[in-house]
């Protein structure tokens, strides 16, 4: 009989509760998480196919299991997720020692696979992708923290030139708002104090006619829930009426990411973004006007097939005009299926590395200058964890999702406090306790 699991997550937080749902499922059937690698029963890896790196960092994972299984022949070893997904033939044909494989929508058939490969030896494989599958009724396995993540909407329609995830992930569906409400209340009611709502295109969201905004909405007036982030949006979909309840309601966080991928209205259109620099411009600016105290994040690809320097100047020149708070800068990765990985202008693989360092080093320049404009300023903070520098120094966020460090003192994790920032380093903030008559 099998008891044990252990179960490793790579790639987005959208991985991280598939995990948890994972978890909830094998744990009604009996099994019992473990934290050793080499003496569990069953093997879970989660996996993500967004980009080389990603496919990389699991095949050498992999590797590593295939050892503990000629050890250990007895155990049994699962790919979940996105390279599941797209890699199946791939697994079967190189990784004899994989047993089960199983795509995002087909997590509900993890204990019947699992019966069925203790019985017999053959592999088991299920990658249909479903119109219908958000895992409405099952509720997540959670580790103790702050922040609950909940999955509203699964798969992307999108289809941007670049991207694996249409594929991997299939079609754009969301969950019912009673299911999301329920889990939310339950997240409350088990101790947590932020909610994360996620989606591979959060703002899509529309279930009976009820669209984001007004999810958020109802999300927001949960008694007990003190912070509310979301992510990740598309630009096409942030609306006024998004922006309006964001700023109306002090639960839900003043950040937004705002992937922008390129500033090149050339390289945009290839990559099938649907809106153009102008709009973005435009986008950002509103953002900063509705939510004044809005901090801004984006991702940015470079070197995507027939980026030229002037269409990645107009990329750079964008980041100068919005001057966004953080950044996630990738190199254009190839991918299988994608209409991208068809173009025969790709870029090679030196000047993507040094148009990356450009972006970096420019993206410090913003981060270092936005975060300056807080020196003097009191933030409010939610108490995460324990600094990595100091055991007497916690670490919290601010609203806009910047780090903050500060002395212990008598505040305690989950606390809300309000923080006057005096320093900067790197794209940390420090900061002191304000009293709370100082405060008020
Ligand atoms: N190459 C590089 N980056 C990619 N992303 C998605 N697909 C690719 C790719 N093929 C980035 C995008 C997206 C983020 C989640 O990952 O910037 O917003
Ligand atoms: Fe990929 Fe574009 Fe969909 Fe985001 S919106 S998941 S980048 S296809």
């Amino acid at each position: 009989m099998l008891k044990s699991y252990y179960i490793e997550t790579y790639g987005c937080q959208m991985n991280v509760a598939d995990s948890e749902l994972v978890e909830s499922i094998l744990q009604k059937e009996g099994f019992q998480k473990s934290d050793n690698l080499d003496s569990a029963d069953a093997i879970f890896v989660n996996t993500c196919s967004i980009r080389d790196h990603a496919e990389e960092k699991v095949n050498s994972q992999l590797g590593r299991y295939d050892q503990i299984k000629q050890k250990n022949p007895s155990v049994i070893i699962g790919v979940l997720g996105c390279m599941a997904q797209s890699l199946k033939h791939n697994l079967l044909e190189n990784k004899p020692y994989v047993d089960i494989i199983l795509g995002p929508d087909s997590y509900r058939r993890l204990p019947e696979l699992l019966n069925r490969k203790i019985m017999k030896k053959e592999n088991l494989v299920d990658t249909k992708l479903s119109r219908f599958e958000v895992y409405d009724d099952l509720f997540p396995s959670r580790k103790e923290g702050i922040n609950a993540w909940i999955s509203i909407m699964r798969g992307c329609d999108k289809f941007c030139t670049f991207c694996i995830v249409p594929f991997t992930r299939g079609r754009e569906r969301s969950r019912s708002i009673e299911s999301i409400l329920a889990e939310a209340s339950k997240a409350v009611e088990d101790g947590y104090s932020e909610i994360t709502l996620l989606g591979q295109n959060v703002n899509s969201y529309h279930y009976q006619g009820i669209k984001f905004h007004e999810l958020l909405q109802e999300v927001s007036s949960i008694a007990g829930i003190e912070r509310i982030r979301f992510t990740s949006p598309h630009p096409q979909d942030i609306t006024n009426e998004l922006l309006l309840t964001i700023a109306n309601n002090s639960n839900i966080c003043n950040y937004i990411h705002l992937p922008l991928q390129s500033g090149s209205n050339r390289i945009l259109k290839r990559m099938n973004r649907t809106y153009t620099r102008e709009h973005f411009i435009l986008l950002a600016k509103n953002i900063r006007k509705i939510i004044p105290d809005v901090g801004i994040s984006t991702d940015i690809i470079v070197g995507f097939p027939g980026e030229s320097e002037f269409d990645f100047q107009e990329t750079l020149d964008l980041m100068e005009e919005v001057k966004f708070d953080s950044a996630f800068n990738f190199k254009y990765s190839q991918r299988r299926g994608t209409k991208a990985i068809e173009y025969d202008d790709q870029i090679d693989e030196s000047l993507k590395q040094k148009r990356l360092e450009r972006v970096i080093t420019l993206q410090k320049q913003h981060t270092l200058k936005r975060n300056l404009n807080l020196i003097g300023t009191n933030q409010l903070v939610m108490v995460e964890k324990e600094s990595k520098r100091s055991p007497k120094q916690w670490a919290g966020r601010t609203d806009s999702n910047k780090w903050v460090i500060f002395d212990k003192d008598d505040i305690n994790i989950k606390d809300l406090v309000q923080i006057q920032i005096n320093r900067v380093s790197g794209i940390t903030l420090h900061g002191t306790k304000i009293k709370q008559a100082e405060a008020a």
